[in-house]
């Protein structure tokens, strides 16, 4: 079985050795954190088996209901992107470099194997993860009995997929480095790769890591920060401002003045 705590680095300035366990709940860099409830006890050991409950297969997964929309009085958006907070410095490039150098390669090697498809899920798949909850891994974990719902059964997540992807890139690294390798940073990995191998090679870039697992997962959480399919621009930028990003993040892949991914935005 996998081993206790998830991965070494913190978040946002890595202390010089490991802490003990991830700190449930924290969202930092984050504006606006919500109140947090433990989904699950804290687990002996990192989601290691993030399959999709049983409503979510077989494919297709039905199609979700979203709460009808409710009138809003439109809110202008924020004046200007100084509200963002600094870009995120407690994560690190090749922060498994010494510590399980395959690491990055075995993540690679399992988004290759996936169809277009489902690299695509696991493009979406990060970003559902970081909004809820920051980057924290928090959409993989399952459902336990007795506990409120995970975020993996909220609406917006019910067509997630590369589940399977992820699951599979976490046992190969679990059995070279047992207990190094956080599932957060997995996503993050898999969702960089994916843009690169969808965009053959255009998208390229380095992902920072050392996050950690979150232990918290609550489905409703997952409504009131991942956009509805028919939120208007208003909503959208309100809701992308919350997580500190830009009109300019939410439609551009790249910002270019600063030659920064949004998927490295949505550090938590
Ligand atoms: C701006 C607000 C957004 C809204 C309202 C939104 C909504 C949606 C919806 C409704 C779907 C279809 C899900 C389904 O098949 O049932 C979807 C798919 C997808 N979204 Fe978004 N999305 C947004 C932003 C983003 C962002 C920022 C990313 C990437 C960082 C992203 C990546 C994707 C991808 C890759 C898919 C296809 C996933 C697949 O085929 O499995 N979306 N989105």
């Amino acid at each position: 079985p996998p081993p206790a705590t998830p991965p070494s680095s913190p978040f946002p300035s890595p202390p010089a050795t490991p802490p003990p366990s991830p700190s449930p709940g924290s969202t930092p860099g984050y504006p606006t954190p919500t109140p947090t409830v433990l989904a699950t006890p804290p687990p002996v050991s990192p989601p290691t088996s993030p399959t999709p409950p049983p409503t979510l297969s077989p494919s297709p997964s039905p199609t979700p209901v979203y709460p009808s929309p409710t009138p809003t009085t439109p809110v202008p958006p924020p004046a200007s992107t100084s509200t963002q907070p600094p870009p995120v410095t407690g994560l690190k490039v090749g922060y498994y470099n010494d510590k399980c150098p395959d690491a990055e390669k075995i993540v690679l090697d399992a988004v290759r194997n996936a169809t277009a498809g489902v690299k695509a899920g696991l493009i979406r798949l990060f970003f559902h993860d970081c909004f809820v909850q920051g980057c924290d891994a928090s959409v993989l974990l399952n459902k336990v009995a007795g506990k409120p719902e995970p975020e993996m059964l909220g609406i917006p997540n019910l067509s997630l997929r590369g589940f399977e992807v992820i699951e599979a890139a976490k046992k190969k690294i679990e059995e070279k480095c047992p207990g190094v390798v956080s599932c957060a940073d997995i996503v993050a990995f898999a969702g960089r790769d994916a843009s690169k191998l969808l965009s053959g090679y255009k998208i390229n870039f380095s992902m920072p890591a050392g996050r950690y697992d979150g232990l918290v997962s609550l489905k409703d959480e997952t409504l009131p920060n991942l956009p509805p399919p028919f939120a208007n621009l208003t909503i959208l930028t309100q809701m992308f401002a919350k997580k500190g990003l830009s009109q300019t993040d939410m439609v551009a892949p790249f910002r270019r003045a600063q030659h920064r991914p949004l998927a490295l935005l949505l550090l938590p």
